[in-house]
């Protein structure tokens, strides 16, 4: 049984994450989507309004469980006895920044192996920083985030109420 880890700050959980999990989920048994903290950002929501708002767009996929973890992303691989990291790739500054936290993640883990999904193209432009700066202005979020997670995001983000 080959158990997979998509971990990702998830601040918030876009389309993209979501076409990934859905991926990553048919190329595993078993996959967590993990919501774990990355030290370089600030975050918007809070653990438990990411794993809720990842629970609800992710209701109904049979093998995908969201959890959090505080620490290491190679020991909560190790907990959750997975084998394969999933991350995605937009574009080649995502593979510059992924390729130096394989590094670092290899040393600490050497027998993790590190898998990357290509974003769907007509995906590549989302990131959850653009969904946070549209959503504090106010503007339409759609075609961003799952539609479930539109309204809380708006109301959380947006500067105007
Ligand atoms: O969605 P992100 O912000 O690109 O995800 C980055 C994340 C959370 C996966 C990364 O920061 C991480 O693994 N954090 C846990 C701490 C850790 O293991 N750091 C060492 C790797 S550099």
């Amino acid at each position: 049984m080959i158990k997979g880890i998509f971990p990702g700050s998830f601040d918030p959980f876009t389309l993209g994450h979501l076409d990934i999990a859905r991926r990553s989920a048919r190329v595993v048994d078993k996959l967590y989507v993990a919501v774990l903290i990355n030290a370089s950002k600030r975050s918007a929501f809070t653990m438990d309004e990411r794993i809720n708002m990842i629970r609800a767009a992710l209701d109904g996929e049979s093998n995908i469980e969201v959890i959090s973890f505080d620490g290491l992303l190679v020991d909560c691989a190790k907990q959750y006895g997975a084998s394969v990291i999933i991350r995605s790739l937009r574009d080649s500054s995502d593979y510059l920044s992924e390729r130096q936290m394989e590094t670092i993640n290899k040393r600490l883990c050497p027998d993790l192996e590190i898998v990357y999904l290509n974003s769907a193209p007509e995906l590549m432009h989302i990131s959850s920083s653009a969904v946070r700066e549209l959503a504090s202005y106010g503007c339409s979020i759609e075609g961003f985030v799952p539609e479930i997670n539109r309204k809380i995001i708006i109301e959380r983000l947006c500067k105007n109420g």
